[in-house]
């Protein structure tokens, strides 16, 4: 499995499949000229469908149950293991719903990491984790990644916080090159699920002939 992103195959990137769906409501997202209210309900279209994908990455035990109507036995599976989400603040927040609405009672840890005006470089702010988050699966969650600064950041602390590498699912909207091969080549071992790899990014480093500013097109305040 596995994804190729200019030349180079990254066996833990996922890019969710180019359906007729997902390419209108893309659509949606990238044309300026969206109104705010269809923005946003495609907004949380698309991070739902992303949350429902990254969810097919966690691990599952077998499972057997007595059916309905013949009280019959049968094999299945339930997810193995405890999850949380976690947010990088601000436009992650956004997929907050999306995960609440696929899993009751899910626990929502936020990190915020902010851009040094100074060095250019992302400084690290706050990180709200629950206690046992060494011992779960996490779901970290962060619409577009750039450079992928933040995200690096990001999984800096959830691995400082005794997070294990192999269970750590991005869930992401769109990634450029530079944020996939920064994000892959430090991190191997975690699993990248997208809807769109970008062409690029723009000299201000957002990601070219996209959907702009996530954060701000979301929450209302561009
Ligand atoms: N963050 C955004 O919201 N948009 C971009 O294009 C890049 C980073």
């Amino acid at each position: 499995m596995g994804h190729t992103v200019n030349g180079t195959t990254y066996p833990q990137l996922y890019v969710h499949a180019q359906t007729a769906q997902l390419r209108c409501l893309m659509t949606t997202l990238c044309d300026k000229h969206s109104q705010r209210g269809d923005w946003v309900f495609t907004a949380d279209r698309v991070n739902r469908i992303m949350v429902e994908f990254a969810l097919n990455f966690l691990p599952v035990d077998p499972v057997r149950v007595i059916t309905a109507v013949d009280d019959e036995a049968a094999e299945g599976v339930c997810f193995a293991g405890k999850i949380v989400g976690v947010s990088v603040i601000r436009a992650g927040e956004a997929m907050e719903t999306a995960l609440r609405s696929c899993c009751r009672n899910v626990r929502l840890g936020k990190i915020l990491v902010q851009r040094d005006e100074e060095t250019a470089k992302p400084k690290f702010y706050l990180a709200k984790l629950p206690h046992d988050v060494a011992e779960r699966h996490v779901l970290l969650m962060d619409p577009m990644l750039a450079t992928g600064g933040s995200a690096l950041t990001a999984i800096g602390k959830l691995l400082e916080a005794g997070v294990k590498e192999e269970n750590i699912i991005f869930v992401n909207v769109v990634a450029a090159p530079e944020g996939i091969s920064n994000l892959l080549h430090r991190h191997p071992k975690i699993t990248f699920c997208t809807a769109a790899v970008a062409e690029g990014l723009t000299q201000k480093c957002y990601i070219r002939r996209s959907v702009g500013d996530f954060g701000d097109r979301y929450f209302g305040t561009n």
